[in-house]
């Protein structure tokens, strides 16, 4: 599978079956995330893999009841060790380096044929309590993963002519 057909046909996933995801393809998709690009190659990310059910009963909760995170086998924590590093830009680096990282492992994911989605409604306080998360830390993003119980359509999206102006905004 090329670059483009993954992101073109990837959709998000919200129902999984309770099928066991193979470590090599675990280790993949880390992988991914190891090898992705950030500020001044700083990789000032950390993933934390779940697997006890209680656990991602307990991230499902502090999603809001998004349940479908407790039915994958696996839950992914993406979080930002050290969110007080700013760009020059004045972006704070870790959301931008650590939602690279997760988009990467996310098409990875993908072209194993395993599913993901991206959850950004959660409590991060509860999150932070249910996995030991130190107090500095921020947690960007979470996910569940493994085979899709369901095939959804790929979303609309807008036009390019839309998003994109040339030589100055318009
Ligand atoms: C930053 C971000 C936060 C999101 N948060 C959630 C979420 O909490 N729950 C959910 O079901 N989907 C969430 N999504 C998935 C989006 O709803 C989804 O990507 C969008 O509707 C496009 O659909 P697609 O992923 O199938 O292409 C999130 C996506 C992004 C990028």
């Amino acid at each position: 599978m090329d670059v483009f057909t993954a992101i073109s046909q990837r959709c998000s996933v919200r129902a999984y079956k309770a099928t066991e995801v193979e470590e090599d393809k675990i280790r993949k998709i880390l992988e991914a995330a190891r090898l992705s690009p950030s500020a001044s190659n700083r990789q000032d990310w950390k993933f934390v893999i779940v697997r006890n059910k209680e656990t991602k009963k307990k991230l499902a909760k502090a999603a809001f009841g998004q349940t479908f995170i407790g039915e994958a086998p696996i839950a992914i924590v993406a979080c930002g060790p050290e969110p007080k590093t700013f760009m020059a830009c004045g972006q704070p680096a870790y959301t931008v380096d650590v939602s690279i990282a997760f988009a990467y492992m996310i098409l990875q994911a993908y072209e194993l044929g395993l599913g993901t989605c991206w959850i950004g409604a959660f409590e991060e306080g509860e999150v932070k309590k249910i996995l030991n998360i130190p107090k500095e830390v921020r947690v960007v993003a979470m996910t569940p993963l493994g085979y899709p119980n369901q095939s959804p359509s790929p979303k609309s999206r807008k036009s390019l002519d839309q998003i994109v102006c040339y030589e100055r905004y318009e």
